[in-house]
């Protein structure tokens, strides 16, 4: 979608290249199968046919196995830290046997980290997403330095919401309002092109999609000419919105398969968990919660959890609702692509034209035009 030569510019990114080099066919297999939902990937059974194919494609993470032949995971991982091959690449070294000998051989050679054979599925992702949001945590070194520290602020928020959930402890909304200090400043800045293609590699989707979403209602206040302190009450709503989905089993949040019923109500039970989460905070301001309980309410009725319709939903909650659909749809998922700018916006504005404020989308899509690059 284009107008007078102006663009929206890219929102998106394309699932991410593994190379894994492993001599058992079976095992290439399962590695494949378990990542494939998540990355590209590619596989080797030696080290020989990995470099002479992944030589000049952008790999995110390499697994390498204690026997890749020709002379083994450990000679090849030194061969690659001594040189040029695959740098800056992060390397998960696995084996069998003994655990603590395979650390050492893992540190040894200069592999960044380690899974004993046989290793569970979760392990697998979870090792390989560490290692792929630290490489793109080291590239945030290099931005302007607002756009650096609203993104560090608000990574190392984010972090310790997941120690406050497990323990039940209410969230400190002056520590939240510190980390969206430097976001609104930097977004005040027109750099929010840079955050926002700064966390598309991001790994952590419920942290990119937060601070997404944050971004982009941050961007939408001032457009309408909101000032502080509504524009950190934007950026704050947008960071806690789904804050519940941490409750949610991160197999269901990532199911490749198509939701059955009862998952589906688990997963619409964030909103509830969300708001019984932040509800143990009495600072909270009353906007906020809006923002969390109504951002996928529907004009129409047709949203969730109450049905509001109409002008039972306010401005806030409409802006919260446009902005959180459109950070959706241009994220990846484990069950499709990303979707272009321009393609969401299309289907926001034809296929939820009873559902989303269109005088409010238009602004929002001029809005994008404006800055777009
Ligand atoms: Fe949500
Ligand atoms: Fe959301």
């Amino acid at each position: 979608m284009e107008q007078s030569g102006r663009s929206i510019g890219s929102f998106s990114a394309p699932k991410m290249l593994v190379g894994v080099i492993d001599a058992n066919e079976s095992h290439r297999r399962q590695v494949a199968q378990a990542l494939v939902s998540f990355y590209q990937v590619a596989t080797y059974s030696t080290a020989a046919d990995a470099v002479a194919d992944l030589g000049k494609r952008p790999l995110c993470a390499l697994l390498v196995d204690q026997s890749a032949p020709p002379r083994g995971g450990g000679d090849f991982v030194r061969l690659i830290r001594s040189g040029n091959l695959f740098a800056g690449v992060p390397i998960v070294f696995t084996g069998t046997g003994d655990e603590n000998t395979l650390r050492h051989q893992a540190a040894e050679c200069g592999a960044d980290c380690f899974l004993a054979k046989p290793f569970r599925r979760s392990l697998l992702i979870r090792a390989i997403s560490q290692q792929i949001n630290k490489t793109v945590e080291k590239k945030w070194e290099a931005l302007p330095a607002a756009s650096r520290r609203a993104l560090v602020g608000t990574m190392d928020v984010y972090n310790s919401f997941s120690d406050v959930v497990e323990k039940g402890e209410p969230v400190a909304y002056a520590q939240v309002l510190s980390a969206c200090g430097p976001l609104v400043e930097a977004v005040g800045m027109q750099e929010h092109k840079e955050i926002l293609a700064s966390i598309r590699s991001h790994d952590n989707y419920s942290y990119a999609h937060s601070l997404g979403t944050a971004t982009l209602l941050v961007l939408f206040g001032y457009a309408i000419g909101l000032k502080d302190p509504d524009l950190s009450l934007l950026g704050s709503g947008g960071l806690l919105h789904d804050i519940g989905k941490m409750s949610i089993p991160y197999d269901v949040l990532n199911k490749a398969d198509p939701l059955t019923p009862e998952e589906l109500t688990l997963v619409k039970s964030h909103v509830p968990l969300t708001l019984q989460f932040l509800g143990q905070s009495a600072e909270l301001p009353k906007n906020l919660l809006v923002i969390a309980a109504e951002h996928h309410e529907r004009l129409d009725g047709s949203g969730y959890p109450r049905g509001l319709k109409g002008s039972e939903l306010n401005e806030l909650s409409r802006m919260a609702a446009i902005v959180d659909v459109f950070c959706a749809m241009s994220e990846r998922r484990v069950y499709r692509p990303a979707i272009s700018a321009e393609a969401a916006l299309s289907i926001m504005v034809e296929g939820m034209s009873s559902q989303l404020d269109q005088t409010l989308l238009a602004l929002f899509r001029e809005m994008l035009l404006d800055t777009g690059r």
